[in-house]
C-alpha cells in the first residue's frame, strides 16, 4: 500500500529493528499518549521485541525509515476471539494530517477482517482529544470509560474505550 511515498506493510521478525526504532520514538516523543513507558520497553531484549511480533504489527515506511505504527491484539478466549484491540498507534509529527494514519488503520482493518475479527476496540486517554477525533472520524464510538484508568505523575486520568464494527 502506498500513501504519497509512504509504504505500509505487515512486518516480520526480520524487521524487528524498524519496530524497535518507531516504537521507542513514539514512547519518547508522546509519553502521555501510551499506557507503557519508554523505560518499560527500552530494556527489552531482542528476543522480547521479536516475541511482540507474534501479534500483527503494521509499519509505515518512508524511504526505508519507519514513520508510523499500529498493532493488533486479538482476544485469547475462544468466545471473544472475534474482537481485537488496536495498540501502539503512532505517526511521526511531520506526517500527521497526511492520511498515513488512515492508511495504517485501513491496512490493519483489512488484516483483522481477513482473520475473522468482527469488532475493533481501543483505549485512548481522555486527554488525547486529537487522537479521539481521529478515531471518531474513522467510525469509532466511545463505548465506555475507566475512571482514573491511567496513573501519570500521581494524577489519575480516565481511559476511554472506543469500538468500531468491521461487519454489520
Ligand atoms: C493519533 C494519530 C495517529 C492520528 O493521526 P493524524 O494524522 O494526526 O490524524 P488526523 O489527520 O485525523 O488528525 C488528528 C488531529 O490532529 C491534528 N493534526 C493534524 N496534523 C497535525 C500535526 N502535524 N501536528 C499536530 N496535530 C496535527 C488534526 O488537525 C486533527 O485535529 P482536529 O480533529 O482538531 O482537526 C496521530 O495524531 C499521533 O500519532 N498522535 C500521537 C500518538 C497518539 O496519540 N496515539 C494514540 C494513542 S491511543
Amino acid at each position: 500500500m502506498d500513501a504519497g511515498g509512504v509504504t505500509i506493510r505487515l512486518i516480520g521478525a526480520d524487521e524487528v529493528e524498524a519496530f524497535r526504532r518507531i516504537r521507542l520514538e513514539a514512547l519518547r516523543v508522546d509519553p502521555s499518549s501510551f499506557a507503557s513507558r519508554y523505560e518499560d520497553w527500552e530494556i527489552l531484549s531482542l528476543q522480547e521485541w521479536r516475541d511482540r511480533l507474534n501479534e500483527p504489527v503494521f509499519i509505515a515506511f518512508q524511504e526505508d525509515e519507519p514513520v508510523g505504527i499500529m498493532g493488533l491484539f486479538r482476544q485469547r478466549s475462544s468466545k471473544m476471539a472475534h474482537r481485537a484491540t488496536i495498540v501502539m498507534v503512532y505517526v511521526c509529527a511531520k506526517l500527521r494530517g497526511t492520511g498515513v494514519a488512515v492508511k495504517l488503520l485501513e491496512a490493519i482493518s483489512n488484516h483483522a477482517r481477513n482473520i475473522g475479527i468482527r469488532q475493533l476496540e481501543l483505549f485512548v486517554s481522555a486527554e488525547n482529544s486529537a487522537a479521539m477525533r481521529f478515531y471518531q472520524r474513522q467510525g469509532f464510538a466511545e463505548i465506555g470509560r475507566i475512571p482514573g484508568g491511567v496513573l501519570e505523575d500521581g494524577r489519575e486520568i480516565d481511559d476511554v474505550m472506543m469500538a468500531r464494527r468491521l461487519v454489520g
